[in-house]
């Protein structure tokens, strides 16, 4: 099957790749659901990574992206990152990258253009809509960090549960997906909308490719699953 995907990948003209926490998983960086560790075991994600839960413990949710911060700043892109963004350099114009993760790695990795469709977990934004006396860089520093005037709090740059995408960026993806003849899937659950609908509104024609160790909600939407990690198989599926 490998091998198929591989022709699929020299055959492509326009190829939409969509990534998840997995391709992160080999760098080091725990995927989203799996257990939390330590001082995190007993937080499940899903109620830390809210504007509610922000509001009612901004604290405990500001040291937990503060924990992440420090743990994505520690490891590096791997093999898969490096993969795609090596392929993007040989062929220019060629693929998309969509991805889900915060993390950055990709950037890192040198990809280009990326859509990150949930933020940037390096960067702050406002709580509340800032006022004129709300300046990043006044910000005084804290668990979160806020405005010595009107006391407003830094929040993460990232997209929470219940929260819009940035439009631009989705739009973008949006458009990639639906112009390509190959998408790949690549260490995502895919529960997790709008971003998973991308999967399912290509081209009819195109060929979708999931790539995750593990059964995922996508899978159903794909010509061809690659049963493996990540860093292990885009080396070789993407040498061209
Ligand atoms: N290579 C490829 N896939 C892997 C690997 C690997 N080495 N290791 C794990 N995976 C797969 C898992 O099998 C799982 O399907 O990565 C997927 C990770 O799933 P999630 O933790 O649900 O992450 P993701 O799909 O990115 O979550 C989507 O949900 O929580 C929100 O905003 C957050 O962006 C995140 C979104």
């Amino acid at each position: 099957m490998t091998e198929t995907v591989g022709e699929w990948v020299a055959a492509a003209r326009r190829i939409a790749v969509l990534t998840g926490a997995g391709i992160s998983a080999e760098s080091g960086v725990p995927t989203f659901r799996d257990a939390q560790t330590g001082l995190w075991a007993k937080f499940r994600p899903e109620d830390l990574a809210t504007e509610d839960a922000f509001r009612a413990r901004p604290s405990v949710v500001w040291d937990w992206y503060l924990s992440r911060r420090e743990m994505i700043g520690r490891v590096a892109p791997n093999a898969g990152h490096l993969a795609l963004a090596a392929f993007q350099a040989r062929h220019p114009g060629r693929l998309t990258l969509i991805t889900q993760n915060v993390d950055g790695l990709h950037q890192r990795a040198g990809s280009e253009g990326v859509l990150a469709l949930h933020g940037n977990i390096f960067e702050d934004k406002w709580l509340d809509p800032p006022r004129a006396c709300c300046r990043l860089e006044a910000a005084v520093p804290g668990s979160p960090p806020h405005c010595p005037q009107c006391g407003n709090r830094l929040r993460p740059a990232v997209v929470w549960f219940g929260e819009m995408l940035a439009q631009d960026v989705l739009a973008a993806a949006e458009r990639a997906s639906q112009a390509c003849d190959l998408m790949l899937v690549i260490g995502t659950s895919g529960v997790v909308y709008p971003a998973a609908g991308l999967a399912r509104s290509v081209p009819r024609g195109a060929k979708v490719v999931v790539i995750n160790p593990e059964p995922t909600e996508l899978d159903d939407a794909a010509h061809a699953v690659l049963r493996g990690k990540a860093a292990e198989l885009l080396p070789d599926l993407l040498r061209i």
